[in-house]
C-alpha cells in the first residue's frame, strides 16, 4: 500500500535548522526512518518535501486522484494556508498531520492550524517519532479499510 509522506517549507534544513527546537536529525534521516518504519509495516512510503505552495498543491491533488493517504508535516503552511487546506478537503484517504514540536507549547501563531480541521487526526510533540505514530496510524486505518 502506498503513502505519501510529505513535508513543507524549511523541513530540507532539518539538522542544521534550530537545533534545540527541532533535533538534530537531518532530513535525510527522517526520510529513512520513515522509509524503514514502512518496510515494517508493510507500506511503500514515498518521502518528498518542498518550500513551494504549488507544488505541495499539486502533490495533494495526485494523492486525491490516487486515493493515496497521507501523512503531512505542513510546516508553516500549517498556520495560513487555505489554498492547501481547501487541496486537502478534496481527498478521501486518510491524511494524518505531523509536527516534530509541538505547536501548541509555543509561539502563539502556531496555535492555528488551518489543516487540522480537514485531517484525520494530528500527532504533534514527539520528535521524528511523530512521523512513526503517524504510519502507524496509516497502517491501522488501511487494515480496517476493505481494498
Ligand atoms: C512544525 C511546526 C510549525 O509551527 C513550524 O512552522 C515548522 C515545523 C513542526 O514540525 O514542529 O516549520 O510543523
Amino acid at each position: 500500500k502506498h503513502v505519501l509522506v510529505l513535508n513543507g517549507p524549511n523541513l530540507g534544513r532539518l539538522g542544521s535548522r534550530e537545533p534545540d527546537v527541532y533535533g538534530a536529525t537531518t532530513f535525510e534521516d527522517l526520510a529513512a526512518l520513515c522509509r524503514d518504519t514502512g518496510r515494517r509495516l508493510d507500506l511503500d512510503v514515498d518521502v518528498r518535501q518542498t518550500d513551494d505552495e504549488a507544488e505541495l498543491v499539486r502533490w495533494v491533488h495526485e494523492a486525491a486522484d490516487g486515493r493515496v493517504p497521507i501523512v503531512l508535516n505542513p510546516a508553516a503552511f500549517t498556520h495560513y494556508s487555505y489554498a492547501l487546506r481547501d487541496a486537502l478537503a478534496q481527498r478521501t484517504a486518510p491524511l494524518i498531520e505531523v509536527h516534530i514540536s509541538n505547536p501548541a507549547a509555543r509561539e502563539e501563531f502556531r496555535h492555528t492550524s488551518v489543516v487540522a480541521s480537514v485531517a484525520t487526526g494530528t500527532i504533534a510533540g514527539f520528535g521524528m517519532m511523530s512521523y512513526v505514530l503517524a504510519l502507524q496510524a496509516v497502517a491501522e486505518l488501511v487494515a480496517e479499510t476493505p481494498a
